[in-house]
C-alpha cells in the first residue's frame, strides 16, 4: 500500500461521515420514490420479498466489493481498474460505470425537479383542499409541461454541481448526518398518519402479503434492479466514494449500518404510501407520479399538514442530492483523474452535458411523450436501460473481479485493514462473489431479459390496465387474457 497518498486526495474525515455520505447517497429519490411506485406496479408483497433476498444476498456482497475495490485503488470508477489490473479490460466495467453514471442522472434530476415544484407548491399551500382527482389532475398537468419542469431540473444539477465542485468533505459528509435522521423521523410521522386512513388495511395487506401468482421473471428483474439503484452499487459510486475512505475503516460494519438503514426507509415509504392509495382509491399502479399524487393528499388530511409538507419535500430535496452528488462525483472524479482536467472545469463540462441529455428525459413527460422507440419514452429507456441492464452487469463484474482478480489474499487484507480488525465469515463471502452472487445475477438477467425461454408478458402499462380492469370487476379473471 506504499502508493496510497492521502496528501492530494481528498477523503471522508471521521467513520461517522463515511456512513454518512454512503447512505446519503444510498437513500434517495430510489427509496421515496421509486420503490413504491416499482413495488405497486409489480404487485406489492412478492415483489417486496424477493426485494429483500436481493438486498442479503447480492446488495451487501456487492457493496462491499465495490467501496473494497476504490479503497484498495484509491482512484476513481475506472482509474481503479486501471490501476489494480493494469492492461486488461477490467477497466472497462468503470467505462459502463460512467456512461451509467449519466444515464441515471438523466433520469434522475427530472424527478428531483418535481421535488422541487412539489416543495414550491407545498409553500404556496397548494394541497388545500384537494380531492385525489385534482391532486392527480394537477401534477399531469406539470408534468406535462415545458418550462417548468425543465427549470427546476436545471436549478437541480446546478446544486449538485455546486456541492460537487466545493469537494466530496465540504460538501457531502456535513449535511447527511443530521439531515437523514430527519428524514426518517418524517416517514414514520407520515406513515402513521397514513395507517389511520380508512382502508389501511388493504394497503399493508397489498405490501406485506406475498401473492406469489404475481411473481415473473420481469418482476425479479424489477426487483433485483430496484436493490442495486436503492443501494446505489453497480456502477461505480461505491468504488469512488471507497477510494475516499481512509484505511483503518471497517467496511463490513459500514455496509451493513448502510444496507439497513437504505432497506429500512424503503419499506417505511412503502408503509407510508400503501395505506394512503387504498384509501383514496389510487391505482398501486399507477406509476411514476405515485408518491407525488399521494403524499399531498396524505398533507392535506394531517393535522399541521402544511409544514410537514414543507418540511418533507425539503429533506426529500436534500435526500435526492446527496445521492445525486454521488452519482456526479463519478463523472467529475473521472474526468479529473483520467482526462485530466481541473475539478472546475470537469464540474462545469459535465453539467453543461447532463442538463443537455436530461432535458430530454424531463421533456418525456410532455412535448416528447410521443417519442417512443419500441413503446418506451426516452425517460423509460434512460431508466430502464440504466437500472435493469446497466447495474445488474456492472454488479457481476464487480464480484467477479474481486472474488477472482483480486483473490481471498487481498480481500483479506482490505477487509481487515491490514490484519487489525478481525472479520467474521470472509470465507463464505468469497463463495459469494465468485459463485452465488454472479450466477444468480446472471440468470435473473438472462430470463428476465427473455434470452433464454418464453418472454414473458408485461411491463407498466398491461399491469396497470390489469388492475383497473380487476377494479372495475370487469370481468373478472378473463380480463388477463386480454393482455397476454
Ligand atoms: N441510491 C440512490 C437512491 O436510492 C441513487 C443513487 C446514488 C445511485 N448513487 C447511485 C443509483 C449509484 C445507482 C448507482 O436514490
Amino acid at each position: 500500500m506504499a502508493n496510497v497518498d492521502f496528501s492530494v486526495r481528498d477523503s471522508f474525515g471521521t467513520k461517522a461521515g463515511v456512513i454518512a455520505a454512503a447512505a446519503g447517497s444510498a437513500i434517495g429519490l430510489g427509496n421515496i420514490w421509486r420503490f413504491p411506485y416499482v413495488a405497486g406496479q409489480n404487485g406489492g408483497g412478492a415483489f417486496l420479498l424477493i426485494y429483500l433476498g436481493f438486498i442479503l444476498v447480492i446488495g451487501f456482497p456487492v457493496m462491499l466489493a465495490e467501496l473494497s475495490i476504490g479503497r484498495r485503488a484509491q482512484r476513481n470508477a475506472l482509474g481503479s481498474f486501471k490501476k489494480l489490473a493494469p492492461g486488461k479490460p477490467w477497466y472497462l466495467v468503470g467505462l459502463m460505470g460512467v456512461v451509467a453514471a449519466f444515464m441515471i442522472l438523466a433520469f434522475y434530476n427530472t424527478i428531483a425537479g418535481w421535488t422541487l415544484e412539489y416543495l414550491a407548491q407545498a409553500v404556496g399551500n397548494g394541497f388545500n383542499g384537494k380531492s385525489s382527482d385534482e391532486l392527480k389532475n394537477s401534477f399531469e398537468a406539470f408534468q406535462s409541461g415545458t418550462f417548468r419542469p425543465v427549470f427546476w431540473q436545471l436549478i437541480f444539477i446546478l446544486l449538485t454541481g455546486y456541492i460537487v465542485f466545493l469537494g466530496v468533505k465540504k460538501g457531502i459528509e456535513k449535511y447527511t448526518k443530521i439531515l437523514m435522521p430527519l428524514l426518517v423521523v418524517l416517514v414514520v410521522i407520515i406513515a402513521i398518519k397514513s395507517l389511520t386512513l380508512p382502508g389501511a388495511r388493504e394497503g399493508l395487506v397489498f405490501l406485506f402479503k406475498p401473492d406469489f401468482s404475481k411473481i415473473s421473471w420481469t418482476v425479479i428483474l424489477d426487483a433485483l434492479g430496484q436493490a442495486t439503484f436503492s443501494l446505489s452499487i453497480g456502477m461505480g459510486t461505491l468504488i469512488t466514494y471507497g477510494s475516499y475512505i481512509q484505511k483503518n475503516n471497517n467496511l463490513a460494519n459500514t455496509v451493513l449500518k448502510v444496507t439497513a438503514a437504505d432497506t429500512a426507509i424503503a419499506v417505511l415509504a412503502g408503509i407510508m404510501i400503501f395505506p394512503a392509495v387504498f384509501a383514496f382509491n389510487i391505482d398501486p399502479a399507477e406509476g411514476f407520479g405515485l408518491v407525488f399524487i399521494v403524499l399531498p393528499g396524505i398533507f392535506e388530511q394531517m393535522a399541521g399538514g402544511y409544514f410537514f409538507g414543507i418540511l418533507f419535500f425539503i429533506l426529500l430535496a436534500i435526500a435526492a442530492l446527496t445521492s445525486t452528488v454521488s452519482i456526479f462525483e463519478v463523472i467529475v472524479a473521472y474526468f479529473s483523474e483520467e482526462l485530466n482536467m481541473t475539478r472546475h472545469r470537469a464540474t462545469i463540462i459535465g453539467s453543461v452535458a447532463l442538463a443537455f441529455v436530461g432535458v430530454f428525459a424531463t421533456l418525456s413527460f410532455g412535448p416528447l411523450s410521443g417519442a417512443l422507440i419500441f413503446d418506451k419514452t426516452i425517460f423509460e429507456w434512460f431508466e430502464y436501460l440504466s437500472v435493469n441492464i446497466m447495474l445488474p452487469l456492472g454488479a457481476i463484474f464487480l464480484v467477479l473481479f474481486v472474488g477472482w482478480y483480486l483473490g481471498r489474499k487481498n480481500v483479506e487484507d482490505e477487509l481487515t485493514s491490514g490484519g487489525s480488525l478481525k472479520v467474521k465469515l470472509l470465507g463464505l463471502f468469497m463463495i459469494v462473489v465468485k459463485f452465488i452472487a454472479p450466477i444468480a445475477i446472471t440468470l435473473v438477467f438472462i430470463y428476465g431479459l427473455g434470452l433464454i425461454g418464453k418472454k414473458d408478458k408485461k411491463k407498466s402499462e398491461p399491469v396497470a390496465d390489469e388492475q383497473a380492469f380487476a377494479n372495475n370487476t370487469f370481468l373478472p379473471g378473463r380480463t388477463i387474457e386480454l393482455f397476454t
